[in-house]
């Protein structure tokens, strides 16, 4: 009988007490790249309790990084997986991350759009966890369609087709997989660092030669200020250099909703039309400016605007919906209640808070409280009201979709606090552009 195999040796030698990594940061000091490297994989491996790994994402919240620490952190997570090589798709490859944010439908219609342009867009993408919604969850209310491709079929559709929308693989950054779940129950999500190497190590492991960042700013967003979205979109940026991935980066408004739909099947209903040429401006206005700068990125020179007022978006969309399984003619799923929230008296609308009406989807249905929770395709809601529509009373602020009755209370009473209407004689000013900055 032969010897059993060797156990798994830890590639990232020498070895390290965990104890000793996390009273270094917890001390404000600077961890070394091996120090880094080991903790990543040996947290990956299990080897690193969960209880440790939660005190050094605590002290890394509280003390911060070096660029060179997220640098070496990033790295290593990138190493905790396989690296995706898209080289023989045939097209010049970009994709775009946005850091989430309510009603934030943005890839449905702007993967293919720049798959239009000649582009390929490997756009891997999440499910929804808390008041932001995922992409996956909105693609999934189209009767058939199916998020998971192994990377072969995925390579495949993007020579074919142009764009995918799909699972990230398992394999991609398992480091992070792990990380982000326990950031999530430690509140520790919000660090510049972990943010940063988070998205930068998936999107950096999926092979793609450029990245367009999508960086929301305000209530509903993770930054709720400018300067740090600007400090994360500027260490995004320069991660993305130094591993050679062409990187810009968008900061963009997320005070108030994008669109009017928030939800699973009525953000891919909008998603429609701003592919056939219609939709609400902002959503509009935000798909282009993030197809031109990828485009630009891609080395192509196409005006997106031309290319979405042709139909060849729409076109690109069905062949993309159908290559994994779905129907693009196939009606959307309805909600089985419906309730309008009506004005009580004539105003001006001044401010929609963009996590309250998230929120108010998110008790609707449309998101998960647990990452294992389903989600009802038909739940969401409509906004009719933005920052400056004036409004009489028994008019319809808000129309809320779900197949169960019992969730409008908690729904209703979020929204109650969503709307601010504008003293008499107020001047308010609509917003100007969603676009507030480019990081290049
Ligand atoms: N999106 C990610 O993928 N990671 C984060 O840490 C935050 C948003």
């Amino acid at each position: 009988m032969s010897a059993p195999p060797d156990p798994p040796q830890s590639v990232a030698a020498p070895g390290f007490a965990a104890v000793d990594v996390i009273r270094s940061k917890r001390d404000g000091g600077e961890l070394s790249d091996a120090q880094i490297d080991w903790v990543i994989d040996a947290y990956t491996r299990g080897d690193v309790a969960e209880e440790q790994m939660s005190a050094l994402l605590m002290a890394i919240f509280l003390n911060g990084m070096q660029p060179r620490e997220i640098a070496s952190w990033t790295a290593a997570m990138i190493a905790s997986g396989i690296r995706l090589d898209l080289s023989s798709v045939g097209r010049p490859t970009v994709d775009k991350h946005s850091t989430g944010g309510v009603g934030d439908k943005i890839s449905l219609p702007l993967a293919p759009l720049v798959a239009a342009c000649g582009a390929a867009v490997p756009q891997l993408s999440g499910r929804g966890l808390g008041h932001t919604g995922g992409t996956l969850d909105k693609m999934e209310s189209i009767s058939g369609w199916r998020a998971t491709l192994e990377p072969d079929e995925m390579i495949a559709q993007l020579a074919s087709v142009g764009a995918v929308i799909c699972a990230a693989s398992a394999e991609l950054a398992p480091a992070d997989r792990k990380l982000y779940a326990l950031r999530d129950v430690t509140s520790t999500v919000e660090s510049i660092p972990m943010i940063s190497a988070s998205i930068m190590s998936k999107k950096i492991a999926e092979g793609t030669g450029a990245l367009v960042l999508d960086v929301k700013v305000g209530a509903g967003a993770f930054m709720k200020n400018r300067d740090r979205a600007a400090e994360l979109a500027r260490t995004m940026v320069g991660l993305g250099a130094a591993h050679g991935v062409r990187t810009s980066a968008l900061i963009t408004d997320m005070s108030t909703p994008l669109g009017r739909a928030v939800g699973n099947a009525v953000e891919v209903a909008e998603s429609l039309e701003i592919l056939a040429g219609g939709g609400p401006a902002d959503v509009r206005e935000l798909t282009l400016a993030l197809a031109r700068e990828m485009v630009s990125l891609a080395g192509l020179d196409v005006d997106p605007e031309r290319v979405l007022d042709s139909g060849a978006a729409m076109d690109v969309w069905k062949a993309m919906v159908a290559a994994q399984g779905g129907d693009p003619a196939a009606p959307l799923p309805v909600p089985q209640h419906t309730h309008q929230v009506l004005a009580e008296a004539d105003g001006v609308v001044c401010d929609v808070d963009a996590l309250a009406v998230g929120t108010a989807a998110w008790r609707l249905g449309a998101g998960r409280a647990r990452k294992e929770d389903p989600v009802q395709y038909a739940a969401g809601l409509l906004c009719h009201v933005a920052p400056g529509t004036a409004v009489r009373a028994g008019e319809v602020l808000f129309e809320l979709h779900t197949d169960t009755q019992e969730r409008f209370p908690a729904a209703l009473e979020t929204l109650s606090s969503a709307l601010l209407f504008a003293a008499p004689g107020e001047t308010v000013v609509p917003r100007a552009s969603i676009v507030l900055d480019v990081i290049r």
